[in-house]
């Protein structure tokens, strides 16, 4: 089966994604997935376009040493990013363009544009995931295609499936996790006894942390994290004002110690929990025990714990962030929608 793919974005994740899906051609092939990539729309970068394919490793070269992905030798000039849902001949979207955590725009237009025009839609865009999830789902299912989001939390590390598939049936009680890496790596940082200024600069040189950190810093990443995980697993939309919120700017060197004292270490948890319906979340500074599988997540590593009926808890430490990593989210995405649609050939 040939599947064309078109993209909106083409930064970080989206080139991660494409160098990988050249490592990995020749074993899709034997799976029985081609692929095409047909357009590509970046406000930054350029777009371009050509319904025979574009020659990706052209155009990672060309933007690799350019900046930007027009001078790609075959490839046509594109269109904006919504001309490029619409116009392409792709089948599926892959949506890898800026967060935005208040309006989730304009990544929301593109999804639903998306769904609307029967195409499916994979993306690692938190923005809509945490916001307007229940419509999108709805939309997707209205118009029988797929809308995955692995990436949007943990980036390739499948909680999304696992929370979607073997630990739903368990009647999941609580989920708890270190949900975002840089703030992690500067708890880990000051562990070691480095100021919380010292160790934001040292995130910031290593390119875990932007200039401008507050959406990491103030919990506001791992706000959006709970709210899609809520969605996936309790079908329970919160709203922002749902969850109170706190970030590590006012964590201490002597908070730290103390918490060291007491046999614990200060993490940023995102925790939901079900009592009977009610459904409660929060993101707080939490003293976890040295003991506690979550106390040894260390760096920009992410973790979670389930707490299950029959399995008591389950905690998956992996990576959160970067380029390979959320890349193979879009990977293992793309690859569930061929074994659904090969099914659906099947039957
Ligand atoms: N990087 C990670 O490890 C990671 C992990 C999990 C999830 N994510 C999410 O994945 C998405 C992509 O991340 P990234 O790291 O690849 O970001 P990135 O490097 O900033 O790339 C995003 C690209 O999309 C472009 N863009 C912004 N608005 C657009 C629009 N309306 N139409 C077309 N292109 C647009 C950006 O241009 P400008 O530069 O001009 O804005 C940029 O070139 C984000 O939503 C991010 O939150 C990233």
């Amino acid at each position: 089966m040939q599947l064309n793919l078109a993209f909106i974005g083409f930064g970080t994740v989206g080139q991660g994604f494409c160098e990988i899906l050249l490592e990995k051609e020749e074993s899709l092939r034997q799976l029985g997935l081609e692929y095409k990539i047909t357009a590509i729309s970046d406000i930054a970068k350029g777009t371009i376009q050509n319904e025979q394919g574009l020659n990706l490793e052209a155009v990672l070269k060309t933007v690799k040493e350019t900046g930007r992905i027009e001078e790609t030798p075959g490839a046509k000039p594109g269109w904006n990013s919504l001309e490029t849902i619409t116009k392409s001949n792709s089948d599926i979207i892959v949506e890898v363009s800026y967060t935005d955590l208040k309006t989730a725009e304009p990544a929301l237009s593109h999804f639903k544009v998306a769904l609307e025009n029967k195409k499916h839609l994979i993306t690692t865009n938190k923005g809509p995931c945490a916001l307007a999830f229940n419509e999108l789902s709805a939309l997707a299912k209205s118009q029988g295609v797929e809308f995955r989001y692995e990436g949007t939390v943990m980036s390739g590390t499948p909680i999304i499936t696992l929370a979607q598939t073997s630990i739903s049936y368990g009647n999941i009680k609580e989920i708890k996790g270190i949900l975002n890496g840089t703030t992690n790596f500067i708890l880990t940082e000051m562990e070691k006894g480095k100021s919380y200024q010292a160790a934001l600069k040292q995130a910031q040189a290593l390119g875990y942390a932007e200039a401008i950190p507050d959406a990491d810093v103030l919990g506001w990443d791992t706000l959006a994290k709970i709210m899609i995980l809520s969605n996936v697993l309790f079908k329970y939309p919160l709203k922002v004002s749902d969850i109170p919120r706190q970030g590590i700017t006012d964590v201490s060197l002597e908070d730290i110690k103390k918490a060291r004292e007491k046999g614990s270490k200060i993490k940023l948890i995102g925790r939901i929990k079900r009592e009977r319906q009610k459904i409660q979340a929060e993101v707080l500074c939490e003293r976890i025990p040295l003991t506690h599988p979550l106390a040894s997540v260390e760096g920009a590593l992410n973790a979670i714990t389930f707490k299950t009926e029959y399995l008591g808890d389950v905690t998956i430490v992996g990576p959160g962030a970067g380029r390979k990593e959320t890349g193979f989210a879009l990977l293992s995405d793309l690859c569930q929608i061929y074994q659904r649609l090969s099914q659906g050939r099947k039957k």
